[in-house]
């Protein structure tokens, strides 16, 4: 049994349903309803949250101070645990306004740690729509494709330590659910890890709507607390060799067909937060509809030094 699972007025820890790997937190609804109204009664908006770094760490407070108990040690203490490395949390339908949806992921990302700023928006956070068309270039917001599995931030120099990803509006989608697999439930992790090309750097460069242009060399594998961690992503690596080529394609397949992954169900007003070194994620295709309209928000960060 997990040391986080546990049950008392403020809040209810449990093992998710679809994965052991992954802890479910429900907050009572009181503790949801008195940070909002804190937050309300200081008439703290999105976007003095956007313009002013530091209230998204003096809101991150309030929430821990709610809940208390250390909440936000505990979150650190689960997202670095390599037996779970993440969990589910949300609102609990106590409100459904997508500002204050922005406002609590960011509590919740900012007692994790610091949320990094997002190229593609230019804003610490990203919202992004799925829709029945799209005109973009890459998979993040193709509806009916497999969005492949894969960690982020590959192609920035700063580290990706966690991942935020919460489900905002969800209208007429059939399918679209986040594929996420742990590195230690992969059958053949050891045989990707301990071949000659596992540690090799390889050359990322990401696509124009990311707005990044450097050219960054990363390796695929790498210890962290003597434990294999990954940073792989299909779609903007660039091998130098057909024999990396190759690999690359071997392991992106063996990843996507690995009987450990979850397509895993997350409500409206729901988030789930992850280790993008342990964890790899991606997406599920939707079925056709002409209605579909489906947002999520992310947040990718650093932990606290
Ligand atoms: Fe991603």
């Amino acid at each position: 049994m997990s040391r986080f699972v546990q049950k008392n007025s403020k809040l209810e820890i449990s093992y998710n349903a679809q994965s052991k790997r992954l802890l479910d937190i429900k907050l009572s609804q009181e503790v949801v309803k008195n940070f909002l109204d804190r937050i309300r009664k200081e008439d703290i908006s999105v976007q003095h949250l956007e313009y002013t770094p530091y209230e998204r760490q003096v809101i991150a407070s309030y929430l821990d101070e709610e809940v208390g108990n250390e909440f936000g040690n505990m979150l650190r203490d689960i997202v670095n645990d390599r037996e779970t490395g993440g969990f589910t949390i949300g609102l609990e339908g106590v409100s459904k306004d997508t500002d204050e949806y922005v406002i609590f992921s960011t509590a919740i990302a900012h007692l994790v740690g610091i949320s990094n700023f997002d190229s593609m928006t230019g804003k610490y956070y990203a919202r992004f729509v799925v829709k029945d068309t799209d005109a973009s270039d890459s998979y993040l917001r193709q509806a009916y494709r497999l969005f492949t599995m894969h960690t982020d931030g590959t192609f920035v120099n700063e580290a990706t330590d966690w991942l935020l990803m919460m489900k905002m509006v969800e209208e007429n989608a059939v399918g679209g659910e986040s594929r996420l697999l742990h590195l230690d439930d992969w059958s053949e992790l050891d045989k990707f890890y301990k071949s000659p090309l596992g540690e090799h750097k390889f050359q990322y460069i990401a696509p124009p709507s990311k707005n990044v242009q450097e050219v960054v060399f990363r390796k695929l594998f790498f210890l962290k607390n003597n434990k294999p961690c990954i940073c792989f992503i299909d779609q903007f690596a660039y091998p130098e060799t057909i024999e990396e080529a190759k690999f690359l394609k071997a392991l992106s397949h063996s990843i996507e067909s690995d009987k450990s992954v979850i397509e895993l169900k997350l409500n409206v007003g729901n988030l789930v937060v992850l280790n993008n070194e342990f964890w790899m994620h991606g997406r599920a295709a939707f079925e056709k509809n002409p209605n579909l309209n489906r947002e999520l928000l992310r947040q990718r960060g650093h932990f606290y030094e």
